[in-house]
């Protein structure tokens, strides 16, 4: 595994119109850590989840990975596509929706970036794309296309083809919230694994198990601001602020428990 990233967000801002969608958020991510993100629909998690990489543009404030600004060159001047494109290339990013190519196999869906972005030869992109397979335990299912696979071999498919380009950096937008219950866990323990093995990771989610169990630090999100950001425990069991407790007090009543 390569060296993993750090991300700095300080006093980031973004406006959708007239909509004040990220406010002031402050954020630091340290090498190797994972951090979920939590929060009610329409705090702005997926938002700030893009800007990381600069799929959204922000406004105001700063993005570091790695000490180094991205999506700009300095205040207000955009950085060059090519610049950026660089920047990206250390960052891995997985959906909701897997996005896979229907009339690919999983071998060919993880192999076309190595060949299209890293200039990769067939075979050579076919082995590091088995590899990537076979640690999300797809060994068995390389030559399948996507409709012939579950929710989660999918979505364990689009892990893979991230992990296949080597990201210090690992973004998840609810990377479980498509697929039915019983394929979560298998999706998790991948996500686990990967996490065990000292990757950045950022991740908005709504499993709040792994939240517990898995993140070094959870951070709170509502209505664009970052409330509080703490280790698990302090977040999930002993929140102080009253906005992570009325949030709690409905995951809980919705998921019995
Ligand atoms: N492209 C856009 N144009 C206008 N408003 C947007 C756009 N994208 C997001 N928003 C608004 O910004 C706010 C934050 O959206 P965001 O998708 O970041 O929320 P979220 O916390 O990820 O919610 P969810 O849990 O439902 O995914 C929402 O009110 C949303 O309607
Ligand atoms: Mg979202």
């Amino acid at each position: 595994m390569l060296a993993a990233s750090s991300v700095e967000i300080r006093k980031v801002n973004k406006h959708f119109g007239p909509f004040h969608a990220l406010k002031d958020v402050d954020l630091v991510i340290e090498p190797g850590k994972v951090n979920c993100l939590i929060g009610p629909s329409g705090s702005g998690k997926s938002t700030l989840l893009r800007c990381i990489n600069f799929l959204e543009e922000y406004d105001s404030g700063e993005i570091r990975i790695d000490g180094q600004l991205i999506g700009y060159e300095a205040p207000g001047k955009k950085m060059s596509g090519r610049r950026l494109r660089e920047m990206r290339r250390s960052i891995g990013m997985v959906f909701q929706q897997f996005n896979l190519w229907p009339h690919m196999t999983a071998r060919e869906n993880v192999a076309e970036g190595l060949i299209r972005v890293r200039g990769m030869s067939k075979s050579e992109a076919h082995e590091r794309a088995a590899e990537a397979l076979t640690k999300v335990g797809l060994a068995d299912r390389m030559t399948n296309h996507p409709a012939r696979l579950s929710g989660g071999q999918q979505q364990r498919v689009a892990i893979a083809r991230a992990i296949a380009m080597e990201p210090r950096l690992m973004l998840f937008d609810e990377p479980t919230s498509a697929l039915d219950p019983e394929l979560v866990g298998e999706v998790l323990n991948v996500m686990k694994t990967l996490a065990g093995e000292g990757m950045t990771m950022v991740v908005v989610t709504h499993e709040m198990g792994f939240a517990a169990h898995v993140a070094d630090k959870v951070a709170f999100m509502e209505k664009g601001e970052l409330v509080s950001v703490d280790i698990p425990d302090r977040i999930l069991h002993h929140p102080e602020d009253a906005r992570i407790q009325s949030f709690l007090r409905t995951y809980h009543e919705r998921n019995n428990f």
